[in-house]
């Protein structure tokens, strides 16, 4: 099977690594790539955006099968095109990707099954928003409409933070003109990835992210400083509630609205009081919660991904080694905020490749045969193990061996797992 990942990150390298263990896997395309993927696939220079570059490139080089990484030619109907042209796609169709891309569209699909959720309301003008956050007071979470790639979400600990992000979103900032407003849950968060083929759902995994830049969870947001799975807190009673209660009857609403979802759903959860409430979906794997995963599933995540597309999802099953993963990202300095491109890293390649120890690249590319940080967040150091004290211990050996000074990465990933 000739296969094309649409994809730069980390998240496409530990699907390119996960596929190339797999005999199934022949021919492997990753579009764009990056230096790290090079090692394991052809990379593709094609605009992923791009409908009508994306299916010419699948045509004239004998794709068999589209898997795809980020959310943005999700959002862009990428995967509706490739369909309508006759080839197996991974990945929802631009109208179910909306779980993703519109927060009120999942909200009143929520509404619509009974899945356990914030309580919330969407308005279009400022002076309506402002009013209902006054009567409501803080703690209050204020979040712009769309994708707004990830920033446009303000969790408010006063009135007058939650009334400047509604200003904020008015006034343009994320390209939007409708907010979402909600009540606060407290809690402790947690991931859970279910495969859906539009009508089975087969659970995958558990993850815990770092989203803050800070050790103890402080500083501003990131893409996510590192991961772990799987994440104690979702219990198999907590992900048994989930399944029941928010994604088999998300997925049963969607196929009663012709637009059902294929691919995976990425559950953002609450975790309080012993059950699970949802605090967004993503219509793709994290990144870097796909390359933990990827590290436990190994080969059999093609095997399953490929069901999933093919709609064979019922008679599946995953085989579960008793181990954990754990991921640590490093950053080029500065980075959420301005980072400087070019630095050279070093030390990588006498490091271990293998099942317990992987280095995934996200920002990286190759010039003059020297390493160069092309991106904000730039390697996911990975490690596995019977423990998570063992994962835990083999990503930081990894850290410890790259020689990237203009780099940096948080010291305590796993902490709350770790108990430390
Ligand atoms: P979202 O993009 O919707 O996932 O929001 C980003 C982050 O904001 C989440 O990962 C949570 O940490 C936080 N958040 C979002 N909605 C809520 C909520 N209703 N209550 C508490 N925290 C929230
Ligand atoms: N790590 C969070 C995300 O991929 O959205």
């Amino acid at each position: 099977m000739n296969i094309l990942i649409l994809g730069s990150g980390g998240r496409e390298h530990a699907l390119a690594w996960a596929f190339r263990q797999n005999p199934k896997c022949d021919r492997l395309f990753v579009a764009p790539g990056n230096a790290g993927i090079a090692a394991v696939a052809e990379c593709v220079a094609i605009d992923i955006l791009s409908r009508a570059a994306v299916l010419e490139f699948a045509q004239e080089n004998a794709v068999d099968f589209v898997v795809i990484g980020p959310e943005a030619p999700l959002a862009a109907g990428v995967s509706d095109a490739l369909r309508d042209a006759g080839f197996l796609v991974f990945g929802p169709s631009q109208a179910a990707a909306q779980l993703e891309a519109s927060k009120g569209f999942t909200k009143e699909i929520c509404d619509a099954c009974g899945a356990p959720t914030a309580a919330w309301a969407r308005f279009d003008d400022a002076v309506a928003a402002r009013a209902h956050v006054e009567a409501q007071g803080a703690p209050i979470v204020v979040k712009a409409d769309g994708l707004a790639a990830g920033k446009g979400v303000t969790v408010a600990e006063t009135v007058p933070q939650a009334l400047a992000a509604i200003d904020a979103i008015f006034d343009g900032e994320f390209g939007e003109t409708s907010v979402v407003i909600e009540e606060f849950m407290q809690g402790e968060e947690a991931s859970f990835f279910v495969l859906c083929d539009g009508e089975t759902c087969l659970p995958i995994g558990t993850a815990q992210d770092h989203k803050r830049v800070g050790e103890g969870d402080t500083g501003p947001n990131t893409g996510g400083m590192g991961a772990y799975s799987p994440a104690p807190v979702l219990t198999d009673a907590i992900q048994r509630q989930v399944m029941d209660q928010i994604v088999t009857p998300t997925m049963a609403e969607m196929a009663a609205r012709g637009t059902p979802f294929q691919g995976v759903l990425f559950v953002g959860l609450m975790i309080d009081q012993g059950r699970g409430r949802l605090v967004e979906y993503n219509v793709r794997f994290g990144d870097p919660e796909c390359q933990v995963l990827m590290m436990r599933l190994g080969a059999q995540a093609l095997d399953l991904i490929h069901a999933c597309a093919e709609g064979r999802l019922d008679g599946m099953q995953v085989n579960w080694a008793d181990d954990h993963a754990l991921t640590v990202v490093m950053a080029a300095d500065g980075y959420p905020s301005a980072y400087e491109k070019g630095s050279i890293i070093k030390g990588l390649s006498d490091l271990p490749e293998d099942g317990f120890n992987m280095v995934f690249h996200a920002g990286t590319t190759q010039r003059d045969g020297v390493l160069i940080a092309s991106g904000g967040r730039v390697l996911a150091c990975t490690g596995r193990g019977d423990t998570l004290i063992q994962a835990h211990a083999r990503a930081y050996a990894l850290v410890d061996r790259i020689d990237w000074p203009e780099g940096f990465c948080r010291g305590d990933i796993g902490w709350r797992a770790l108990g430390s």
